[in-house]
């Protein structure tokens, strides 16, 4: 059976680990285990009526909740069915620009987007186990996440403005900025009025564990707004998604509780890998952590989904990090004592 090519897929998992999917204990999926607010189901409940009918394909309401959560007129969003989805239009602008830089390890699905505009292509790897970063200019177009999957690494603002002189393209992926608290974030989005060169890209999946629903946005310069609005198909956001964005972003309860449950979850996760022999985890700015291994990962993969049923996201995938490496997200304080259980009598030799 093939290695799945993103976190989650708890069909594959549950196969390998001879139970039903539901009985795997995931940390392959970066998603928010304090799942989604509660007010959130029945509000899908009461709206379900919206179902019935096409959505406003303008996303007026939608836009504006999201503008106004950031500071911006609703012509400088596009909504759509996930990050991943917009990825797609993100992908056909930078292949157009000419040479674009992909900052790697990076994310499958920007693989994806750049290939299917046949991007001519320039890897350059993050050399996240340094402090001092240089990230050299070569090409028109250059395409990051920060913090950056699968490995944590955190650019700050400061480093990012910079290349924003120089380059024709920057799109800086945030689908995980939610998960710091505006302290911590290095978002660029207050820089989007003076650059119409910068493209910021957020998911709402993540942090309000509404994967299955799917939800993200694009926030950039109004002329090109028009312009992936134009690529776009239309109704690309389901009626429920889109009715339920706005409120989501004014949930500031639900933000400081996940922020708070962070910071003291990663902390537990973090030193509990760090003691464990054989292994190496870096510091991460997001919710989960890559961690480096001694036994080949998806040697460890396997001994954790046939002895335990839990899930950890290796690497393989990733061709600067192959079998060296594994990713999990960090989960409420149970689930990751019995991950931490699970790797101790695993044995990983040093
Ligand atoms: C860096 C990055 N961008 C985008 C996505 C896709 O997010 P969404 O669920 O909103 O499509 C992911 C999902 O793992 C991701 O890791």
């Amino acid at each position: 059976m093939p290695q799945p090519r993103h976190g989650g897929d708890r069909l594959w998992a549950g196969r390998i680990a001879g139970c039903d999917p539901e009985a795997i204990l995931d940390f392959s999926a970066n998603l928010n285990p304090l799942g989604a607010p509660a007010w959130v189901k029945d509000f899908l409940g009461q709206n379900l009526h919206l179902t019935a009918d096409y959505p406003d394909p303008n996303y007026r309401e939608l836009r504006r909740g999201i503008g106004a959560f950031h500071h911006l007129e609703p012509a400088w969003v596009w909504p759509g069915n996930g990050a991943a989805h917009l990825l797609t239009w993100l992908g056909r602008d930078l292949a157009s620009q000419g040479v674009v830089t992909l900052v790697t390890p990076a994310f499958g699905d920007h693989w994806r987007a750049l290939r299917a505009f046949d991007a001519d292509v320039k890897t350059w790897v993050l050399p996240w186990e340094q402090n001092e970063i240089h990230l050299p200019k070569v090409g028109q177009g250059l395409l990051l996440s920060n913090p950056h999957n699968p490995t944590g690494y955190l650019f700050t603002k400061t480093q990012l403005q910079a290349l924003l002189d120089t380059w024709n393209l920057v799109v800086i992926d945030e689908s995980f900025m939610d998960f710091l608290s505006p302290e911590r974030s290095q978002s660029l989005i207050s820089l989007l009025p003076q650059y119409d060169n910068l493209v910021i890209l957020r998911s709402l999946t993540k942090f309000y564990g509404l994967a299955g629903l799917r939800l993200g946005y694009v926030l950039a310069h109004p002329d090109r707004i028009q312009q992936y609005q134009q690529w776009d198909a239309p109704w690309s956001v389901n009626g429920l998604a889109a009715a339920l964005g706005g409120q989501l972003l004014q949930d500031r309860e639900f933000q400081e509780r996940t922020w708070e449950w962070l910071a003291l979850h990663y902390t537990q996760l973090f030193q509990g890998l760090a003691l464990i022999p054989g292994l190496e985890p870096y510091p991460s700015a997001a919710n989960f952590i890559l961690v480096k291994t001694t036994l080949p990962a998806p040697e460890l993969q396997r001994r954790l989904l046939v002895n335990h049923q839990i899930l950890i996201r290796d690497t393989v995938s990733y061709p600067e990090l192959g079998w060296g490496y594994f990713r999990v997200a960090v989960r409420q304080t149970q689930d990751n004592q019995k991950l931490l259980t699970a790797l101790r009598s695993e044995r990983i030799t040093p």
